[in-house]
């Protein structure tokens, strides 16, 4: 394949190994999903969040777009914006804004995802006052570039939107708080915007939706692995799951291997058998309670100053400032 020799060889290196050490991994397999997200998958996750079964991304959207003066005028000043996995940023730009009317404003995007960065610095290039400066790096050692670069007196906004973290086990969200925390200095503030807990039906609507856009997002997973480490998968003899897990309260999602079938992934130096049935389990979302929210922020080093839940579609923004 000649596709991944044009990627920086850092990412196909990296990208094979997790692959290898997640199809290898006893038991359930598994994939990070963080490699969801390539061109196609990112275009594929825009697409998702237009569906009227995925009401995540609209409601955290408007509880930005509501109180984005409300949560400018609890900030310190001057102030200065970081977001982890910025996507294409078109939520932030109420914030920027708000911002932008009080004081010059730089905003940083840290975001592995090169073609959501340039979406990114397209939608909120123009914006009067604001300077956009990407990061194409992981969100702590990007976090941890914007921190260290900036002057003495300046605070840092930090915005952690559209539950991101639901991706990581509950253990693991905190841990990363924890490290957003490490990296921050008192008086900071990081916006948290996390899925609560609904009806089950409708979280598995959500994510398993009749036009299959989820389906198609899941599966190119591995259209992704055939692209860039020149593997043979099969797209038709998988199929998407999405699963509710009451213990962890959290949808999973699963390919299921449709039959017995054999996979070559050259660059990973691997070949793996997959039985009828078996499932590659790709990603996690955690659904969190409102409370849960401020205890686990509490525990990590913040105080949660507060908390909007959107009344259409139970979702929450939380502004946690640094103790
Ligand atoms: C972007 C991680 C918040 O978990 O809801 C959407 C990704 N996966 N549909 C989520 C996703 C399937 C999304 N996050």
């Amino acid at each position: 394949m000649l596709t991944y020799q044009t990627l920086p060889a850092r990412h196909v290196s990296e990208f094979a190994a997790a692959v290898r050490e997640g199809l290898l991994k006893p038991g359930q397999r598994e994939l990070p999903s963080k490699y969801l997200y390539d061109e196609v998958g990112s275009a594929l996750f825009e697409a998702i969040c237009l569906l009227p079964e995925y009401g995540l991304t609209r409601a955290d959207a408007r509880l930005l777009q509501t109180h984005a003066q409300e949560i400018v005028d609890l900030l310190p000043s001057p102030i200065h914006v970081a977001e982890l996995g910025s996507g294409t940023g078109k939520k932030t730009r109420w914030i920027l804004e708000a911002l932008s009317r009080r004081q010059r404003t730089y905003y940083f995007p840290i975001e592995i995802s090169p073609s959501a960065l340039a979406a990114c610095e397209k939608e909120l290039g123009q914006i009067d006052l604001v300077s956009i400066v990407g990061y194409e790096q992981p969100y702590l050692e990007g976090l941890q570039a914007v921190a260290q670069g900036r002057y003495e007196g300046d605070h840092l906004l930090v915005l952690f939107l559209g539950s991101t973290i639901g991706n990581f086990d509950r253990a693991a969200g905190e841990d990363f708080l924890g490290a957003v925390r490490e990296i921050l200095r008192p008086g900071d503030v990081l916006l948290l915007g996390t899925d609560l807990e609904k009806d089950v039906a409708t979280q598995l609507l959500a994510y398993n939706d009749p036009a299959g856009v989820t389906a198609a997002f899941n599966l190119n997973l591995l259209g992704r692995i055939n692209r860039e480490l020149g593997a043979d998968f099969d797209l038709a003899g998988f199929e998407h799951d999405a699963r509710w897990n009451y213990e962890e309260r959290r949808i999973e999602m699963h390919l299921r291997s449709m039959q017995r079938q054999s996979v070559k992934i050259p660059a990973a130096n691997l070949r793996v058998m997959f039985n009828q049935g078996e499932t590659i389990w790709t990603e996690s979302s955690h659904k969190y309670r409102p409370e849960e929210v401020v205890r686990m922020a509490e525990r990590t080093g913040f105080r949660c100053e507060g908390q909007w839940i959107d009344d259409e579609w139970a979702f929450t923004q939380n502004l946690l400032v640094v103790e």
